[in-house]
């Protein structure tokens, strides 16, 4: 199981920082809104160059086809993948893996990650209820990863069992309470753990980077 870690921070000095310092204990880094929109999608190449991991965008993109055609051209130019919400439909998200297509290679695949539901708490009002078909969606179109909830592990696993071996990536422990031993038995050695501010905001991002590694790892 692989640790991403979510990379919220404002500034671009703090995400060098601590994207430099974690980095032998984080496989990936996820960045989204707060930094790029405080800094520029330019620092995609600056954590690359200083990390030497892959990035994705987390934009969570969710407009018609020919937005998401541009949105996905824009970001892709920059990075390893990027986050989209499978609730606006099928053709929204066949026009992001159509630009990973173009944009990808052998060597350096370009991939697409669709939100199935959120692990926040207000997800079950409305996400909820369509999950499952989402998740199936993603299935059908064979996406390149989901987004599934550590804070409801019960959700979690009947999203896995839907997506088989389509990689979940899980937002939830840490910060939002979410119990990793109990996501732990479900994820498998594909599947990637999130973690933000239970990093970033600690006083040694490195040691709890570390920490979480360990953790994971155990599995
Ligand atoms: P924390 O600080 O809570 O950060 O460890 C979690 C990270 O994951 C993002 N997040 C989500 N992304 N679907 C997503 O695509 C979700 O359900 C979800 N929940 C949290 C959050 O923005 C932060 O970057």
């Amino acid at each position: 199981m692989k640790l991403m870690l979510a990379l919220d921070v404002m500034s671009k000095n703090e995400a060098l920082k601590i994207a430099e310092e974690t980095k032998d204990f984080v496989d990936i880094i996820k960045i989204g809104y707060p930094l790029v929109l405080s800094t520029g999608i330019e620092i995609v190449k600056e954590i690359k160059n200083k990390t030497n991991k892959e990035v994705v965008c987390d934009f969570k993109v969710a407009d018609i086809p020919a937005t998401n055609e541009k949105i996905a051209k824009t970001t892709l130019k920059y990075a390893d993948a990027i986050i989209c919400q499978g609730f606006v439909g099928k053709d929204s998200v066949m026009a992001i893996q159509k630009v990973a297509e173009e944009y990808g290679n052998k060597g350096a695949p370009k991939k697409v990650i669709m939100v199935t539901e959120m692990s926040h708490l207000s997800a079950v009002e409305f996400l909820q209820p369509v999950a499952d078909d989402l998740a199936k969606m993603a299935k059908e179109l064979s996406v390149d990863g989901v987004v599934a909830p550590s804070t409801r592990p019960e959700r979690l696993k009947e999203i896995k069992e839907i997506v088989g071996d389509i990689p979940i990536i899980s937002p939830g422990v840490g910060a939002q309470g979410g119990d990793l031993d109990k996501v732990l038995e479900i994820l498998g050695d594909n599947d990637y753990v999130i973690v933000g501010r239970g990093i970033y905001e600690h006083n040694n991002p490195k040691e709890s980077a570390k920490h979480y590694k360990k953790l994971i790892s155990k599995n």
